[in-house]
């Protein structure tokens, strides 16, 4: 290590605290891509836990293949939960994690009754072209300040918001 690097080195660690964000996005754009992605997050854990309820509560003839199928749609969100709070962290600001802020965020309507079989795949459609437009929202607000991290993570949620809205809908025909 020569002697430049050495002094570089020895600054840095006498300072105290965290340095400062300094990843190319200004704080501006850092703040407004994180509420695209907090109104994300609050979406995919809404329709989380609604995916969530039907596997418990759905009866009928489809019982086997609706209980198995909203099982795998609710685990594949509950994995991406964890990837859009993280990514919110990257750029600096806290991620919602109470019930009052996730639905003072969420554009997804709870649903407290049990609807019948049918009538939870429709609500499910609802949910999934929800969270369609609402990542498409986040990844236009990304692009606009070159994020590509936060914008390759709601490409990757759009693309399967949209598959599973057709999935869905499938079965409805
Ligand atoms: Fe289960």
């Amino acid at each position: 290590m020569g002697k430049k690097s050495s002094a570089t080195a020895a600054a840095a660690a006498s300072a105290k605290g965290a340095p400062a964000i300094d990843i190319g996005i200004d704080e501006k754009e850092r703040r407004q891509i994180a509420d695209a992605l907090s109104r994300a997050l609050a979406d995919t854990y809404t329709l989380y836990l609604q995916t969530h309820g039907f596997h418990w509560n759905v009866e009928g003839p489809l019982f086997s293949t609706l209980h198995q199928m909203f099982m795998e749609q609710y685990t594949e969100m509950w994995t991406a939960l964890d990837d859009i709070a993280e990514r919110i962290r990257a750029l600096g600001f806290p991620a919602p994690a109470s019930y009052a802020a996730l639905s003072k965020l969420s554009s997804v309507p709870d649903v407290d009754d049990v609807p019948e079989a049918m009538q939870m795949v429709r609500t499910l459609v609802a949910g999934h072209e929800t969270l369609a437009r609402t990542t498409r929202a986040a990844l236009r607000v990304a692009d606009e300040a070159d994020d590509d991290s936060s914008a390759d993570l709601m490409t990757q949620r759009l693309q399967v918001h949209e598959k599973t809205a057709w999935m869905l809908r499938s079965m409805l025909k």
